[in-house]
């Protein structure tokens, strides 16, 4: 977000889902307006809470329901992003929404995109990625990727929520589906035209592809 200008646009987030990123956005610019569009009900609670209780966050980002497809863009964009989302969309989505992005965002405004650790079409067995005890009972995250039924179709990822009783009994299991495009940054590069600085191997780099792109001038 170094060399963004606050106050020249608004920064648009698509696919905020619980507003971790959200938050971080605002942290690091502070004053710049957020417009933060999340589809899921559910996580669009949590975006929604963590934005109403903090004051700062309050002012200045404006929650909305839509999908990528859906949202009406803002006239100036200072910066776009998408982490975990784009593969959601498929490729005439994708190239729609880069079209869109490219008329609105502002020269030199970064769109970074963070494209999960699945940038390829494998499959995953049924894993745990993240267990928390919170209070008298333990959540475990457990996640599964398959490749789609032809050649070309996007990946299956199945993602199940458990909680577990102090004895170790599942009280509560919720599973959900979703289809992922799984490709790297550098189609991103060659859909949008815009020049890649690939962010994987820097300080605090994860596993996850992230780039950030900016139109060539
Ligand atoms: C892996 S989560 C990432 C959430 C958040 N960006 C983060 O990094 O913490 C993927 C998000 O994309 C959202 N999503 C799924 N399909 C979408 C679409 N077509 N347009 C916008 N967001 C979508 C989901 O609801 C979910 O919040």
């Amino acid at each position: 977000m170094a060399g963004v200008d606050p106050h020249a646009g608004t920064v648009v987030e698509i696919g905020a889902g619980s507003g971790l990123v959200t938050a971080a956005i605002a942290a690091a610019l502070p004053g710049a307006r957020i417009l933060a569009a999340e589809p899921s009900t559910v996580l669009r609670s949590v975006l929604t809470s963590r934005v109403v209780r903090d004051p700062d966050l309050r002012g200045r980002v404006t929650v909305r329901p839509d999908t990528a497809q859906e949202l009406a863009l803002p006239d100036r964009i200072s910066a776009a992003v998408l982490c975990g989302v784009a593969g959601h969309l498929d490729q005439a989505e994708r190239a729609d929404l880069w079209r869109r992005l490219t008329e609105r965002m502002l020269p030199g405004a970064p769109l970074v995109v963070e494209l999960m650790a699945v940038d390829r079409p494998v499959a995953m067995p049924r894993t745990r990625l993240a267990t928390r005890r919170v209070g008298g009972q333990d959540y475990e995250w457990w996640f599964a990727a398959r490749p789609g039924a032809g050649e070309g179709d996007p990946l299956v990822l199945h993602s199940t929520w458990r909680v577990l009783d102090a004895a170790g009994s599942a009280v509560r299991e919720e599973t959900e589906t979703h289809r992922w495009h799984a490709f790297g940054l550098e189609r991103v590069a060659a859909e949008t035209g815009w020049e890649l600085r690939d962010l994987r191997g820097g300080p605090g780099a994860n596993s996850a592809p992230l780039g950030v792109f900016t139109r060539a001038s």
